[in-house]
């Protein structure tokens, strides 16, 4: 098998003094948990720098929670890929549902978004998913083939290679309320499956996360599934006590 993918979102939280206590623990326990998982850590824009000088030599990766579609300019408040790339980002998240919702981004933007993000040789975090009414009258496959289309159509048959999928049912982030490991493992199997119908694509290439809910607790169920690579993990990737065990938990399942 080979290595599951962790990702920590932590969104608009955390601040200097819980960062280094974060960094501390994770120093004093990650080394021999790295075998059999990637780690990747995107904190917020204004402590990239802060976060990259402590996990650089850990073997652990930084991401950016967005991107802007330029590269420089007028553009107050924004941050550019050469910026992320300029303080070590390695992973971008994009197409998150928090910014689609609350910034309106379409899948074109996202898209291009997506396209930048490869361009520049960094890997996109793609999120796809739908919400709990799309869910309740069964558009989910629907609603993730459209949310891949505009990539292929802007990409081609090769825009997954060297990327990231994070399938994150809306209804499942934040809410307490994770998905059923046996309907993600069928619905990142569909990913895949349509990945490689429309790209001459070798499964083993596509890599499908799940986020929504994750915690030490229900952690195992997902990781255990053949198609679920990795995961994206929102509020319990601040405690760093959680965020340890899942990767651990990651590391028992795949050294077994
Ligand atoms: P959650 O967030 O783990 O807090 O549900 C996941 C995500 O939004 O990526």
């Amino acid at each position: 098998m080979r290595k599951k993918i962790i990702v920590a979102n932590w969104k608009l939280n955390s601040n200097i003094k819980n960062i280094s206590i974060f960094l501390k623990n994770l120093k004093l326990n990650i080394s021999s948990y790295l075998k059999y998982n990637t780690v990747v850590i995107a904190p917020s824009t204004i402590y990239l720098e802060r976060v990259y000088k402590k996990i650089n030599n850990l073997n652990v990766f930084l991401g950016a929670q967005d991107v802007n579609l330029n590269k420089k300019g007028a553009f107050t408040g924004e941050t550019s890929i050469l910026m992320l790339k300029d303080v070590g980002v390695k992973y971008v998240i994009v197409g998150h549902s928090e910014r689609r919702l609350f910034h309106n981004e379409s899948n074109e933007l996202i898209a291009k978004k997506f396209s930048l993000i490869k361009n520049s040789y960094l890997i996109p975090i793609l999120c796809v998913g739908e919400s709990k009414d799309e869910k309740r009258r069964n558009q989910t496959k629907e609603i993730i083939k459209n949310q891949l289309n505009t990539i292929f159509e802007l990409l081609g048959e090769k825009a997954f290679i060297n990327s990231i999928i994070a399938y994150e049912p809306i209804w499942a982030i934040g809410t307490g309320l994770s998905a059923d490991p046996v309907y993600v493992e069928s619905i990142n199997k569909f990913i895949k499956d349509y990945i490689n119908h429309y790209s001459s694509n070798n499964l083993e290439e596509i890599i499908v996360q799940y986020g929504g809910s994750i915690n030490s607790k229900n952690a195992q169920s997902f990781l255990q599934k053949p198609n679920i690579d990795g995961l994206l993990v929102g509020s319990a990737s601040l405690d760093y006590k959680e965020f340890l065990e899942i990767i651990k938990i990651s590391n028992d399942i795949l050294c077994k």
